[in-house]
């Protein structure tokens, strides 16, 4: 039976369609459907990604409007299974957090639990990995839990940030690897093989093969080396 997604957005949503395209290409081995886009704004583009696809959804109350929809209620209404959290910028209330345990997934763009935590979102992110200088930010995906961006990691992936980057060109390069990245976590979840309990710790008998997928393999590893090397000048 495939899960049903509640996908909570505050921006654009391209990583809402990135979902929605990744189940597309999936068909009948998808293991979720989105069955429901919620929002805290009324004019967040993901509504009308969800409206174009005939996909039920809803703005939510907040302090301001709080004639809006009720998380809670609306994750009964349509028997939620995982709820996918792309591009929102609240905190989800604690009370969700412990009836969903394990089945909220965020997608950060940064490497956690560096440039992460309140406040840290969107361009601030990007803006605070150029002004500290690394030289590598990338994608986390990870479970939501009770703060900002400290939930169990699921995976990572790098993206380089190079000399002449700003804000946009490096937002841009780092969401075309959400895109790629967070689909396939949000599938993974949903069938179950990926849970908060076995992305934990990398394990010989994991059920499931925890490593991130860029680690060296061993005919790099001289690449790699004749690099640091050639780079050092050593
Ligand atoms: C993405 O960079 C995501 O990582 C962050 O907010 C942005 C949302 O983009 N949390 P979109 O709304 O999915 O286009």
């Amino acid at each position: 039976m495939r899960s049903r997604i509640a996908v909570l957005a505050s921006g654009g949503g391209s990583n809402l369609q990135a979902i929605l395209e990744h189940f597309d290409r999936l068909g009948d081995a998808r293991a979720g459907d989105v069955v429901v886009v919620a929002s805290d704004r009324a004019d967040a583009g993901a509504l009308n990604r969800a409206m174009l696809r005939k996909i039920p959804f809803a703005v939510l109350a907040t302090a301001t409007r709080p004639e809006g929809a009720a998380l809670d209620q609306l994750l009964d209404e349509h028997e939620i299974d995982l709820i996918v959290l792309a591009g929102y910028l609240r905190l989800v209330p604690a009370r969700v957090v412990a009836e969903y345990r394990g089945r909220i997934v965020n997608v950060h763009p940064a490497l956690l639990p560096a440039f992460g935590g309140p406040g840290m979102y969107g361009q601030r992110v990007h803006h605070a990995v150029i002004e500290s200088g690394v030289r590598v930010t990338g994608v986390t995906a990870h479970f939501v839990d009770e703060q900002y961006d400290r939930g169990r990691i699921i995976a990572q992936w790098p993206v380089p940030v190079f000399a002449g980057d700003d804000v946009g060109t490096l937002a841009s390069r780092v969401l075309r690897v959400e895109h790629i990245l967070y689909p396939r976590v949000v599938n993974s979840v949903a069938s179950g093989r990926t849970t908060l309990e076995n992305c934990a710790v990398p394990s010989h008998d994991a059920p499931v093969d925890t490593r991130p997928a860029f680690t060296l393999l061993a005919h790099e590893e001289s690449r790699l080396a004749e690099n640091i090397e050639l780079t050092l000048g050593c």
